[in-house]
């Protein structure tokens, strides 16, 4: 079987990490974000994955091998030369999908959801109601940043509203697709939103069922989402892996370190956070709702609440940090130092406290 990956888009609302590395391989969980729907992908028999790349395809590029290699599959990219949108791309890796595939169908996937990806219900469902198309849905508090769906009791699509200003319904697309190869022939090969113009067309055609999606779901494509995005999949894996979790004294409810991190046996750790390779803690430091990238540092007696420290990152001593602030790659916060709630471009040095929350310090 295949898929797709959109891993396109210039990821702007998660900056100031996506100015180092595309969305998809920040690392989510302490594997690249993408690595979670490879895998995933692979477990119900897809043999081959198209990444739609659009924007810092060299990031992207040099990871593909490794990724094959560990996941068994094999991997193309297909490179816009101008962004497409998530349904040109589609039109663009025709061949691909098209070639060798029996079935006729293929998964499409936002590269920024995270869930746990019931793609072998989502196959029986798609197979039983032999429409064109199937998406999943889930239930937000907030539905005017997503797609919006309704649909009746057998989860045939009404209406899809892109982003509507007004309620709807809180039943929101998940950016998880499931088509037949024909869905391609709908889209023309320029900048093309599914969601604006092949959504709304199929489901006019009664060709667009939905099913629901058991379980968390969150597209972690903005620092809060992606820090209540942790949250909820350390949950699952404490439900499905809990021996992958962290245990110790020092350790509170569910957390997530890399062997390779130096953790202090004074330092109190969780909930909620994960520690990446090569990350240093040291003495006294209390973290939760943290989210450490490859190579940072927290240093000794530093209160760290709600934050996302990006790669190569230190943090002083006496420092406290809190109210979601995410730290781009490189960053330095020297001691004794307080931060509330900003955001911090890579390669910047602070030196003097940020009381007011929502800076963009660069
Ligand atoms: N290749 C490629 N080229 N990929 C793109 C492009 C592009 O030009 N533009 C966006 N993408 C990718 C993004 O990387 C992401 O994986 C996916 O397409 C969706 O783009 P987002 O920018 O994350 O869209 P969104 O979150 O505002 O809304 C979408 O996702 C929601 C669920 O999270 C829509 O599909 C909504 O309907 C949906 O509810
Ligand atoms: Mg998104």
């Amino acid at each position: 079987m295949k898929a797709l990956i959109l891993v396109g888009g210039f990821g702007t609302r998660l900056r100031p990490l996506t100015f180092s590395c595309p969305k998809s391989i920040v690392e989510f969980a302490n594997q690249p974000l993408v690595t979670h729907q490879i895998k995933a992908l692979v477990d119900v028999g897809v043999t081959d994955i198209i990444l739609a790349i659009g924007f810092q395809p060299k990031a992207m590029i040099e990871k593909i091998k490794q990724f094959e290699e560990e996941y068994k599959v094999r991997i193309i990219c297909s490179q816009e030369v101008e962004p497409l949108g998530t349904g040109g791309p589609l039109r663009l890796a025709k061949e691909h999908l098209v070639k060798d595939n029996p079935e006729g169908l293929f998964f499409v996937l936002n590269s920024d959801v995270i869930c746990d990806f019931p793609f072998k219900e989502m196959l029986a469902f798609h197979k039983n109601h032999q429409k064109e198309g199937t998406i999943l849905l889930t239930k937000v508090q907030d539905p005017t940043k997503y797609g919006v769906v309704v649909s009746d009791s057998n989860g045939r699509i009404e209406r899809f509203i892109e982003k509507p200003k007004q309620f709807i319904s809180d039943r929101i697309n998940a950016g998880i697709y499931l088509f037949n190869t024909s869905v391609i022939d709908r889209i023309p090969l320029e900048p093309h939103m599914l969601e604006l113009n092949t959504f709304p067309t199929m489901a006019k055609e009664a060709q667009l069922y939905s099913m629901d999606l058991p379980g968390f779901w969150m597209d972690v494509g903005q620092p809060k989402d992606f820090v209540i995005g942790t949250t909820l999949i350390l949950e699952s894996i404490r439900t499905k892996n809990p021996s992958a979790l962290s245990t110790g004294q020092n350790i509170i409810g569910n957390v997530l370190i890399d062997p390779t991190a130096k953790i202090s046996p004074t330092a109190v750790i969780g909930p909620n956070v994960t520690i990446g390779p090569d990350c240093i803690v040291e003495e006294g430091a209390r973290l939760k709702n943290v989210v450490m990238l490859k190579n940072s540092t927290v240093g000794a007696h530093s209160w760290v609440d709600n934050t996302i420290v990006g790669w190569d990152s230190k943090i002083g001593k006496w420092v406290r940090i809190e109210g979601l602030t995410v730290l781009g790659e490189d960053v330095k916060i020297k001691d004794e130092l307080f931060i509330n709630g900003c955001s911090v471009l890579p390669h910047k040095v602070i030196s003097t406290s940020i009381n007011e929350k929502g800076q963009i310090l660069m």
